[in-house]
């Protein structure tokens, strides 16, 4: 198999991690004779740093051209207490889900068994969770209308969602469900947002079209509380963007740490596959940072764009494995982690490039 593969390190830990994820697709391609070839562009506040723009048109047209994209992560500490900024890292990131149409954000929470105790929560309330997060990515309030009078006493922004919208990723989601356990919860806040109530209607209508899927619908306030509770109850989760955006990065400590969480970005042209963490100045470039969700963000490019779930495989494989055989980042290690067992970026990625087969 052929396919040009962009590369987009982005801010901060991005550059680092996003190393070791092309060093596996390297790997998986030497392995299984596929002819990967790569390219890189920039994003986020490396691009407004040389270009003033944080999604470059050459960029843009790169990110079309090619057959999947693989980021790192976006944002700088510099924007963060600058609220006034009007040119921020995170447009960037913004402009290109609208761009490429990538209205469906896979976030699977793949926990190994040799995390459970990573994660702040007791072991016999994660054991056996399995879920499949699907995060709307084009609509809602990250794309309504902003607004801020001139006086600067009043600011808004506008949430809003298309029926088809719903439609499309409704239908992604629960297709999902079904080659799962036929489970799936949407969340929404129906008893207070009318764009929550149209999300309810059109996801009821939908449900009618799987009868063999199970249809829970929750309040994002309560899933919030259950997602820790008895994250079990979960298969499949449907979301808008603001709220599975908020849940995911709750759900990434199920997983032990959120620089173990991929997620794949899809709709409807190239897929675009990122780790969930962010840029992570505070320790990047000190060799820290966890290449796994990097790593594991490839694995879903495999799976997702290119139809290769044996190489897939062969990526979560040599992850589990590089874990059971005691191997840890910072993040993921705990008080009972030998301090030789603790490794930094380079060293973790090595280790899982060894066991790929
Ligand atoms: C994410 C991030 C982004 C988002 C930010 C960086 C714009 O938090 O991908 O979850 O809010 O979507
Ligand atoms: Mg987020």
């Amino acid at each position: 198999m052929k396919k040009n593969i962009l590369i987009i390190p982005g801010d901060g830990i991005g550059q680092e991690v996003t190393t070791w994820g092309k060093k596996v697709l390297e790997k998986i391609g030497e392995n299984y004779g596929h002819e990967f070839s790569f390219d890189e562009a920039i994003m986020g506040h490396t691009a407004i740093e040389v270009t003033g723009n944080p999604l470059p048109d050459e960029t843009l047209a790169k990110a079309k051209a090619s057959d999947a994209i693989l980021f790192g992560a976006i944002g700088h500490i510099k924007y963060d207490n600058d609220p006034s900024a009007k040119v921020r890292p995170e447009q960037g990131l913004l402009k290109i889900r609208k761009e490429l149409g990538l209205y469906a954000n896979l976030r699977p929470i793949l926990l190994f068994d040799e995390l459970l105790d990573a994660s702040s929560l007791k072991p016999e309330i994660l054991q056996g969770t399995d879920i499949l997060f699907f995060r709307e990515l084009t609509g809602d309030v990250y794309f309504g209308e902003k607004n801020r009078n001139e006086d600067n006493t009043f600011a808004s922004d506008l949430m809003n969602y298309h029926r088809y919208e719903v439609e499309r990723i409704a239908r992604k989601a629960y297709d999902a469900a079904r080659t799962r356990n036929k489970r799936l919860c949407s969340v929404d806040k129906a008893n207070v947002l009318e764009t929550s109530r149209l999300w309810r209607e059109v996801v009821q209508e939908i449900a009618k079209e799987y009868p063999d899927v199970e249809t829970e619908h929750m309040f994002i306030d309560n899933a919030a509380m259950q997602l820790v509770k008895n994250p079990k109850k979960f298969d499949v989760v449907l979301t808008a963007n603001l709220f599975g955006d908020i849940l995911t990065d709750e759900a990434s400590q199920i997983a032990g740490s959120m620089g173990m969480l991929a997620s794949a970005s899809v709709g409807d042209g190239t897929g675009f596959f990122e780790p969930i963490h962010g840029s992570a100045h505070d320790i990047a470039g000190q060799n820290k940072a966890n290449p796994l969700a990097s790593i594991l963000s490839a694995a879903l490019m495999l799976d997702i764009s290119f139809g290769l779930q044996e190489e897939a495989k062969a990526v979560t494989n040599a992850v589990a494995e590089t874990l059971k055989a005691g191997w840890r980042t910072g993040d993921i290690a705990n008080a009972h982690t030998e301090a030789s067992k603790v490794l930094g970026t380079q060293e973790m990625g090595e280790k899982v490039l060894a066991f790929i087969k």
